[in-house]
């Protein structure tokens, strides 16, 4: 979006913050650990005081996004929703932290391209198909293979990975402590800012 023209700019909200705003954007199949790491991470964030705040599909899907499904069309513009969203959070200051599926890559590179370099940050949560199939803490996987779900992501719709995210976690490998720890890692450069009152 265009950013409106007001006399308190992002630079005045780092410095009264400490720290910029940023888009952490967790991109991977379901399963694969975006929420839970999100749910982890924005604690972290939280108790470094960092001014934070999660976007999922429960506070998207059902609100903002509700008459989308699950069309190419359809995440598509779920997706661009959820960065104009997310623009105008960092823009507040906020650290943002998505946790959508986003399996098309086009779409998640229009939101890389209209925010500000560094403050987009692509993290890719990794784990094999197999284990999120196996996870299936929602029953998704087993009705898309019964074919009582269409479109279902890496089942009957693709999954595009990732070419450069700034950080890929193997989230099969690594506790999710790890993951956030190496995201936290990651951020510590970029985000804060000398406070000034
Ligand atoms: S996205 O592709 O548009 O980014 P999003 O992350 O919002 O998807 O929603 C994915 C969640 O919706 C999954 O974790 C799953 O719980 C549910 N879901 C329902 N139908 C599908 C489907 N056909 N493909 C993927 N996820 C689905």
């Amino acid at each position: 979006p265009d950013v409106a023209k007001t006399k308190i700019t992002a630079d005045d909200r780092a410095l009264r913050n400490g720290h910029k705003g940023a888009l952490i954007w967790l991109t991977g199949l379901s399963a694969s650990g975006k929420s839970t790491i999100a749910t982890e991470l924005e604690a972290e964030l939280f108790h470094h005081h960092l001014n934070c705040y999660v976007l999922d599909g429960d506070n998207i899907r059902q609100g903002l996004c509700k008459d989308l499904g699950f069309s190419a069309k359809d995440r598509a513009e779920n997706i661009r929703r959820v960065g104009e969203v997310a623009h105008l959070m960092t823009d507040g200051g906020l650290i943002v932290i998505t946790t959508f599926i986003s399996p098309y890559r086009a779409d998640r590179d229009s939101i890389r391209k209209a925010i500000e370099p560094n403050e987009f940050i692509e993290v890719f949560a990794k784990c094999p198909l197999e284990v999120c199939e196996k996870r299936d803490p929602k029953g998704l996987y087993k009705k898309a293979r019964a074919g009582e779900i269409r479109d279902f992501t890496g089942i009957s719709a693709p999954y595009e990975e990732p070419l450069k995210p700034e950080l890929i976690l193997e989230t099969d490998k690594f506790s999710v402590a790890e993951c956030v720890a190496q995201i936290m890692d990651y951020i510590k450069d970029l985000i804060y800012v000398e406070k000034r009152a």
